[in-house]
């Protein structure tokens, strides 16, 4: 969820939905609005996008110069207009990110002592328990911390009192909150790029702060009431903001620019001049490595997979991989040999952080793969490793997906010349196919547009979909039927080809196309022959390969789409093309809603 708030001097409804226009990366299937004004504080909310809740302010304002909002990733409830934020309960209002744990219990207790709930939300008890709280004569402040010790789980919360039309309060204990210091009004926001417009000068919350806003400033203090300090800092987001170009989609020009912003990323990771990889890892030291404890969700999990195959071999560095929701309770037994490193896009995954926290604790060495550079994950780490994309807008991720992949590579590569494994000249071929990668991607994308379009009409007829690969290919299928579902609800399954025959063969027919990914590698001729495997059964066969590959093509009976021989370090990068334009034009003849698919968000705040 995205959560913002403004105390100040000017009309604020306005430039609150602005604001949550830029949250909207935290979900929106719901928004909502609540300011104060003449005494009386009023809301409006609407199910689903934020131009229904504009809809809404259009036909009936909001006047007042305080106010708080909410974008919403339904967990508990629903998402209807009930269930939208800001929940409101005797004058108090409140607005939440993150899921309260024992919201259940304390209902039942609320209920027992006569409280009336209105909503399924485990938001709500935290408004009820302030509205007890200040009943019971508490002032506003006091209620805050005393509802703070009563709730546990995560959460960022901003709430304001009826009575109170001059302050904000608010704690974070997990998801994130940044205060904005403006001239003469305050401002609040889940993140800095909320908050561009307003103010630069931001102030992170770290777990376990409360922060009291007036028009003229801010103070914080700890769950306990003792004050802490934090510093100001002066945020780059206003330059981050970004529109979409000539493009339909934020998503396709995403795709559309990975050859310019990994040629930036590269250079910050290679020398181009001596060919070599820039040394960027103080804080770890890859010679002195038993092993790298890699942990990720969604698509970063995949870039991540595909990392594994890269440290073990040019570097033979062991890796410990896994989702980072399985990883945290894992029971993984760590040592202080080992080091630790997390892939995030927005830096603020919660089950990633918790990973990160859990491995901090051990005592191993962190490292980040992050976009955004100001996040949590990046804070906390050890050695930060930006991916440089800028931006990534679609929630389905492509240009960030192919930035981690080159930092893991240069990574790789760096490790293995660290622990004596590759020799100054293979460092230097490999070097200069990286260097090659952009020149090779630009060509890729105009080269394979136009078939892709065409071959998306005839995937759109279908329900299912698999994808095979092996070697860095099979995380690449995985990543494959992730795009695929995520923006066309096509159910899509990546498979490691060899596994073929131990089930996903039983669902072989001519309604489920089979999409092989099969560089002309190492490991060529054994996928060759899983796809021998589908043809023989009249599975259909969508087949992209490379121009040695194409050989092979006879058995393709949907379609072959040949890329540029390349070599294997750059493959993935090359190979997740046509993947991702596969998922694009395929969502776009769908008519589905590419850049905000159904049911996700860009950035999951809750375990
Ligand atoms: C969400 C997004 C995915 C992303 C995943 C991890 O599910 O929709 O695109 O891969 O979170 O996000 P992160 O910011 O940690 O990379």
């Amino acid at each position: 969820c995205g959560i913002v708030g403004i105390v100040g001097k000017e009309p604020v409804a306005e430039r609150l939905v602005d604001a949550l226009r830029r949250l909207e990366y935290r979900g929106y299937d719901s928004a909502g609005v609540a300011t104060i004004h003449d005494g009386a504080m009023d809301r409006r909310r609407a199910e689903g996008k934020l131009f229904n809740l504009e809809k809404k302010l259009a036909g009936e304002p909001l006047p007042g110069t305080i106010g708080i909002a909410h974008t919403r990733w339904a967990t508990h409830g629903v998402p209807n207009e009930t269930n939208a934020h800001p929940h409101f309960v005797e004058g108090v209002a409140v607005v939440h990110n993150g899921i309260i744990e024992n919201f259940s219990e304390l209902r039942d207790e609320l209920t027992a002592e006569g409280a009336v709930f209105t909503s399924q939300t485990d938001t709500e008890v935290v408004a009820h328990l302030l509205a007890k709280f200040t009943r019971e004569g508490m002032g506003h402040r006091d209620a805050m911390l005393a509802m703070l010790n009563r709730v546990t789980g995560a959460y960022a919360l901003v709430v304001m009192f009826q009575d109170d039309p001059g302050t904000i309060l608010s704690a974070r204990f997990g998801p994130p909150l940044a205060v904005g210091h403006g001239r003469g009004e305050m401002f609040l926001g889940s993140d800095a790029i909320a908050l561009a417009p307003f103010t630069n000068q931001i102030t992170y919350l770290v777990d376990g702060d409360c922060a009291v806003l007036t028009a003229n400033g801010v103070t914080i203090t700890d769950f306990a009431g003792k004050p802490v300090e934090r510093p100001i800092q002066i945020s780059q987001a206003a330059a981050l903001m970004v529109d979409k170009g000539n493009h339909r989609h934020f998503m396709e020009k995403e795709i559309y620019e990975q050859p310019e912003i990994i040629s930036h990323a590269l250079s910050h990771y290679v020398d181009f001049a001596s060919g070599s990889i820039k040394q960027k890892a103080e804080a770890i030291d890859f010679a002195k490595l038993r092993s790298l404890a890699i942990s990720a969700c969604g698509t970063a999990y995949l870039s991540g997979l595909v990392g594994k195959y890269w440290f073990e071999r040019y570097a033979r560095l062991p890796v410990e991989i896994d989702v980072a929701s399985e990883f945290r309770y894992r029971d993984i037994p760590l040592s202080k040999d080992q080091a630790a490193l997390f892939i995030s896009q927005s830096g603020e995954t919660a089950d990633t952080l918790a990973s990160l926290r859990y491995c901090k604790e051990e005592g191993l060495p962190i490292g980040a793969v992050v976009n955004v550079k100001e996040s949590t994950i990046a804070r906390e780490a050890d050695a930060i490793f930006p991916i440089l994309a800028g931006p990534e807008i679609g929630v389905a991720s492509t240009k960030a997906f192919t930035c981690q992949l080159a930092v893991l590579a240069a990574l790789s590569i760096q490790a293995g010349r660290a622990r004596g494994i590759l020799t100054e000249a293979q460092e230097k071929e490999l070097v200069r196919h990286l260097i090659e990668m952009p020149r090779i991607m630009s060509k890729v994308l105009n080269l394979i547009q136009p078939q892709i379009e065409q071959l998306s009409r005839d995937l759109s007829r279908f329900k299912d979909v698999l994808y095979l690969g092996r070697g860095t290919s099979y995380p690449l299928a995985m990543e494959g039927a992730l795009k695929l579902k995520e923006i066309s609800y096509i159910h899509a399954e990546g498979y490691a080809a060899g596994e073929l025959k131990h089930g996903p063969i039983a669902l072989i027919d001519e309604h489920m196309p089979v999409i092989v990914i099969a560089p002309h590698d190492r490991f060529f001729e054994k996928t060759v022959s899983n796809m021998q495997e589908v043809a023989a059964r009249g599975g259909k066969i969508i087949f992209i390969t490379d121009e040695k590959g194409a050989a092979a093509s006879k058995l393709a009976t949907m379609a072959t789409i040949v890329l540029p021989n390349v070599d294997e370090v750059i493959a993935p990068m090359i190979f997740a093309l046509p993947i991702q334009l596969l998922a694009y034009h395929t969502a776009v003849f769908m008519g589905t809603d590419v850049d905000q698919p159904r049911n996700l968000a860009k950035s999951v705040t809750v375990e």
